[in-house]
């Protein structure tokens, strides 16, 4: 096989082959996701952005992370995706070194919280949970039974609660309390 699970960082020069990648993946209708909801006016997490090389495939895998505030304090969350493994290189363990790797980094990194929507079986293996469902609300449609959080800092979902929106958003969490404060019934 002509490639080692060593995730190395992406490089702007990466841009083309991931969006390739992501293609082949999840197919040409994966933009419609509310994840990319998310992901509108952003630019992905530093350091946290990972690609593992291949001779023959050119890219035998990918990830990214980007930045969330979440509810009415704005607290700072990451979510992790898009995970993409080339469909020739899929169950060698790609994914999960991709994963493993980055989310060490964002550890190290300091970021506290990192949440996804995906498959809660295979992101089980590195310890996602499933969010408490209502807790969190996201700018769109998806599964509750996929809506995952991994706390790096132990306690770190506490006090979390609210709408998730892409930072450049974070004036309207302020208009949502403000305007479902001036529609409380009076007396
Ligand atoms: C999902 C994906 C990222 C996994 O990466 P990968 O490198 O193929 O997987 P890994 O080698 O890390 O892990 C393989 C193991 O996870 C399991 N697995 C893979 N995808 C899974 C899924 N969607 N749900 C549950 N388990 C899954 C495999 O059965 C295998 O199990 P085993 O170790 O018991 O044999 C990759 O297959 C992919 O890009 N798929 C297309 C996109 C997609 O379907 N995404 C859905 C996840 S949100």
């Amino acid at each position: 096989m002509s490639f080692k699970l060593t995730p190395v960082a992406a490089l702007a020069a990466d841009h083309a082959a991931i969006e390739n990648l992501l293609d082949l993946a999840f197919g040409l209708g994966r933009r419609t996701k509310t994840s990319y909801r998310l992901r509108e006016g952003s630019m992905p997490v530093a350091g946290l952005s990972l690609v593992i090389r291949d001779s023959e495939v050119g890219l035998a895998g990918a990830i990214s992370y980007w930045p969330l505030v979440v509810g009415k304090d704005f607290k700072p969350a990451i979510l992790l995706g898009p995970l993409a493994v080339h469909p020739a290189r899929q169950n060698l363990g790609i994914g999960r070194a991709l994963m493993i790797e980055s989310l060490a980094a964002a550890q190290r990194l300091g970021h506290q919280l990192v949440i996804l929507v995906g498959d809660a079986p295979y992101y089980a293996r590195v310890g996602f949970k499933k969010l408490p469902e209502g807790l969190l609300q996201l700018p769109g449609p998806f599964d509750p039974a996929r809506f995952l959080y991994l706390e790096l800092v132990e306690g770190a979902l506490q006090g979390v609660a609210g709408m998730v929106l892409p930072p450049f958003r974070q004036a309207e969490l302020s208009q949502t309390e403000l305007s479902a404060a001036l529609t409380q019934p009076h007396g």
